[in-house]
């Protein structure tokens, strides 16, 4: 069993060998690349020694045999995954590597594979299973070029979208980001991993969606019930639901405690109340930085023996950590338990994968099963279901033939569909805005004029705009492709992202004065967003006759836009996250607590431009007044909400039904209202279905004055709709008649 190879292993292996284990590198070729794309020679003979001051490659190798290094990140390429797997065979126990990678929308990092939507767009779709399917096909794609750890999925619930990250993320709402969180986490694992699945990371832990002004890694100030009600839901159920092997650490501080060394959230609470049995990684070189950025430990030692006996497992990335690991156990700082556990859980996932049948993949094999026709399907599928129309005054579908198309923005013909996290793809395998409109226009019988206005947003001059409005105005329709830009390699055109934060949520660079010039040109003008942030441009939704919102789609985001531009595809995606009318509203989120909005602003509505679960059709839903099995409870039995959703336009279309619950009145405040449930449901012109959603006392609970769970006796308003905004939504009551204390 794995329990008795782990105990034998374990009996054999030296404190350095354990201490090897917890220390992660970045793939040499990464390396070399990072340092300037030198050779090795050069390498040795400059200064630049990569990402590792004094080590060059040929010291790293040397590492790997002498069982100093358990795993490596990013490593893109077979070849060089099977030639560090062969290294670490030569080390005395033979240790293999574990090998992560950032492969959070797909395996997007490695050339040629598929890219599917980023997470925020995956959120839009609000279609877990798509979810787990797209994962399932990601975990194939990274066993073939050698990796076996993604880390993903970014469980941070948003809370301010001036964050760069914001695209990363599943949103706005914990119940939301969980569910989408759980989805990932078992297509990846599976329910119990082994050699054909990879592990997930859930991270990061926690709260940095909610640092001071936005800023990533900024410090992060929350209540322990903002803690409890939003940030750690999704934690929990990764642990509890879906298992998941590894948690990766924030960059912040939380509450004055680096998230590095958070013992209470790591250990007292994550791994011994809630159980989780995998091990934690920290993020980039932040064990460091608990010394040189926080200042709470006066060296790198006393850092790593803080960061260690806190419940760190995993050290990203580079040397001195192992020096220190066994320093701080040679000197009593650090408990020799902590060196066991980390070595032992960082085995047990690599025995689970079957590393040690097997660590090398097969090079010949890595071309067919990247990027399959399977593949393609579920990346455009998501794509087509993540598309999210914001506005649209009788103008798309696009009908008819004949008429001159108008394409330009400086999103419209490049990679930055593609989102953050992602390398760039071969242009075989990877189709632009403006070729996906190109190719079904020209089918439908329409013509296109595509006007390059380079990529940067910021270097649209007079002079362009001038050209373009011109343009316009001889074209019948006006497409423009706005929005930001998170795609990783394009660090100098970057506009959102990591490390990347915004402080205005408007379109940056010259866009909007883009936009204005154009519909100045009398034609309608039909906005579409590539972006992974929020776009809030409250002009445009006055002003353009229609905006769709298709996130960051990946490689098949060409083609979904055309399809629902044209009609081929009815959009039906949901916003995952509130878009305030300006950044001044911020922090604007659709379950906030009932004495936010008693005042009024000076000179800004107290609405936002687009509210939680919001998005438009091109047919119409009739939701029926939602029916309750019981109008009380003691939930001897469990009621259940039914209701009729029916496709009362005319054509095929999908609508997500979502449920929120209010408790009218508790002992401490709640929000005006919570996601409970939510179905997407798919009809044809004039079909009806019937939905059911169970209550659960789950649904109802809360934390305490003493942060237990408890459903409190009282009335609970059930609301049921197509977005989160009151206008949308059909109520019911339902009474509960003692008070539930919940079993943690
Ligand atoms: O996984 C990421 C993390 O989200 C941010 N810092 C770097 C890590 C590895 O690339």
């Amino acid at each position: 069993s794995v329990e008795e190879r782990l105990n034998d292993l374990m009996s054999r292996m030296t404190l350095e060998e354990k201490a090897g284990q917890m220390c992660q590198y970045v793939g040499i070729e990464h390396m070399l690349k990072a340092s300037g794309n030198l050779t090795e020679e050069e390498m040795k003979k400059s200064d630049a020694q990569g990402f590792y001051p004094g080590i060059d490659a040929e010291d790293m190798r040397e590492l790997v045999r002498e069982g100093k290094i358990g795993s490596f990140l990013h490593v893109l390429h077979a070849e060089e995954a099977n030639k560090l797997q062969k290294l670490a065979k030569e080390s005395r126990l033979g240790i293999p590597l574990l090998i992560g990678i950032d492969a959070i929308h797909g395996d997007a990092l490695v050339e040629g594979t598929t890219v599917y939507p980023s997470p925020i767009s995956q959120a839009a779709t609000w279609n877990d299973k798509l979810q787990f399917k797209a994962s399932q096909q990601t975990a194939k794609e990274m066993r073939a070029t050698g990796s076996h750890w993604s880390f993903t999925p970014n469980i941070d619930v948003l809370r301010d979208p001036r964050w760069g990250r914001t695209g990363e993320t599943f949103g706005e709402d914990p119940y939301l980001v969980g569910n989408m969180g759980v989805a990932t986490i078992k297509g990846l694992q599976s329910d119990s991993f082994g050699p054909a699945n990879v592990i997930a990371c859930a991270k990061h832990l926690i709260a940095g969606s909610q640092s001071v002004n936005g800023i990533n890694s900024a410090p992060t100030d929350v209540s322990k019930r903002t803690l409890y009600e939003v940030f750690l839901p999704p934690y929990r159920r990764a642990i509890q639901e879906a298992n998941v092997f590894s948690i990766m650490a924030a960059h912040n501080e939380v509450n004055g405690i680096p998230a590095h060394m958070h013992k209470a959230l790591m250990t007292d609470l994550l791994r011994e109340e809630w159980g989780f049995e995998g091990f934690y990684v920290s993020d980039w070189n932040d064990v460091s930085r608990i010394y040189s950025l926080h200042k709470v430990a006066e060296s790198f030692q006393r850092a790593s023996e803080l960061a260690v006996s806190a419940g760190l497992d995993m050290h990203m990335h580079g040397p001195e950590f192992f020096d220190h690991v066994v320093e701080g156990v040679k000197n009593g700082s650090i408990p020799s338990e902590r060196v066991e556990q980390a070595c032992r859980a960082i085995l047990e996932a690599k025995f689970r994968l079957g590393l040690f049948e097997e660590a090398l993949v097969e090079e010949s094999e890595v071309a067919g099963e990247l990027y399959t026709p399977e593949h393609q399907a579920t990346a455009l599928q998501q794509a087509r279901e993540a598309m999210t129309l914001l506005r649209n005054d009788n103008i798309l579908p696009l009908q008819g033939s004949g008429k001159k198309l108008f394409i330009t923005g400086p999103n419209a013909n490049n990679m930055t569909t593609l989102g953050d996290w992602a390398s760039p793809q071969p242009e075989d395998k990877f189709i632009t805005v403006y070729e996906g409109i190109k190719e079904l226009a020209e089918s439908k019988g329409h013509s296109v004029d595509y006007f390059d206005i380079g990529e940067r947003s910021k270097e649209i001059t007079q002079a362009m705009i001038e050209n373009a409005a011109e343009k316009a105005g001889a074209a019948d329709v006006a497409v423009l492709v706005l929005g930001e830009n998170s795609f990783r390699h394009d660090w100098p055109n970057k506009t959102t992202g990591e490390n990347i934060d915004r402080a205005s949520l408007q379109l940056s660079g010259n866009q909007l004065e883009l936009a204005k010039a154009i519909h100045k040109a009398g034609k309608p003008v039909i906005v579409v967003y590539v972006s992974g942030s929020p776009i809030s441009e409250p002009w445009l939704q006055q002003n353009a006759r229609a905006i769709l919102n298709a996130w960051e789609p990946g490689s098949f985001g060409g083609q979904a836009v055309a399809e629902v531009l044209f009609g081929d595809y009815n959009p039906g995606g949901k916003l995952p996250l509130t878009v305030p009318m300006s950044v001044g509203q911020l922090q604007m989120v659709y379950n906030h607590k009932p004495s936010t909005y008693k005042h009024k602003y000076h000179g800004t509505p107290k609405k936002p431009l687009y509210p939680f679960g919001y998005g438009l059709s091109y047919t119409s839903f009739e939701i029926s007044q939602p029916e309750i099995s019981a109008t009380k409870t003691d939930f001897s039995t469990k009621p259940v909400v039914s209701f009729k959703v029916t496709n009362t336009g005319n054509m095929k279309g999908s609508e997500v039904v979502q449920l929120y619950i209010r408790d009218d009145y508790s002992m401490v405040t709640r929000p005006v209202k919570e996601l409970k449930a939510y179905k997407r449901v798919e009809l044809e012109p004039g079909e009806t279905t019937e939905v059911e959603f169970r209550i659960t006392p789950e649904k109802l609970a809360f934390y305490d004055m003493d942060f237990h769970p408890v459903v409190e006796e009282g009335d609970f308003t059930i609301m049921l709709g197509n977005s989160s905004a009151d206008k949308d939504l059909k109520t019911t009551k339902l009474r509960v008649t003692k008070n539930i204390e919940l079993i943690e």
